[in-house]
């Protein structure tokens, strides 16, 4: 399976995966590329120091659907089968979406449906929840929407920071989200 892993920032899901297809504990697989919207994201370097292709492809002032297409087609390109979102901070636009129909996944560190979207944990917090979590999900035309894969609860401790909240589930995001990939895998081999 040819994986494509799409990353704004410092990208600790994406060396999650990529460490995982290299030590084969996601098996028959290969990252093909990594690509980030914003050439500042540090997990471009990382991704590079495991000798992966990691590059930016920047919107700069085309429409959501020019800087989509643009990344559709280098994926294409490097006959990526599987896209992982991994703190990829865009919606997706439906010419996105339907170019790889599901086969595009993506974590989001709430337990879905509650809490899609931004400041999850502030609003956790704020709201008094007792647990929280992380989900991996097919992604579809919506905000942190589509059908779950996978999900670890933890607990929201009475003294918790958005940060400590943060860093608890984020312990959780990677072992989740490899073996979330690893049954995709496996489920897509089985059928051929
Ligand atoms: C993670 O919490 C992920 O669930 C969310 O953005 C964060 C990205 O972290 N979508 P990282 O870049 O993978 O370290």
């Amino acid at each position: 399976m040819k994986i494509g892993i799409l990353i704004s920032g410092r990208g600790s899901n994406m060396v999650a995966l990529v460490d995982a297809v290299k030590s084969g504990e996601i098996p028959a697989s290969e990252v093909a590329v990594v690509i980030s919207d914003n050439a500042d994201a540090s997990g471009l370097d990382r991704a590079k120091e495991r000798g992966i292709e990691a590059f930016a492809i920047e919107r700069k002032g085309r429409t959501r659907e020019e800087h989509d297409a643009e990344i559709v087609a280098v994926l294409r390109e490097r006959g990526v089968e599987l896209v992982c979102l991994a703190g990829y901070m865009r919606l997706l636009s439906p010419l996105f979406v339907q170019a790889f129909p599901g086969r595009i996944v993506n974590i989001h560190p709430s337990l879905l449906p509650a809490y899609p979207g931004l400041h999850v944990h502030e609003r956790v917090i704020a709201a008094g929840e007792t647990r929280s979590g992380c989900t991996v999900h097919f992604v579809d035309e919506l905000l942190d929407h589509g059908p779950i894969i996978l999900q670890r609860e933890v607990p929201v401790l009475p003294d918790d920071t958005p940060e400590t909240l943060a860093a608890r589930i984020l312990e959780q995001e990677h072992p989740t989200y490899i073996e979330a990939v690893k049954k995709i895998v496996l489920a897509t081999e089985n059928t051929g």
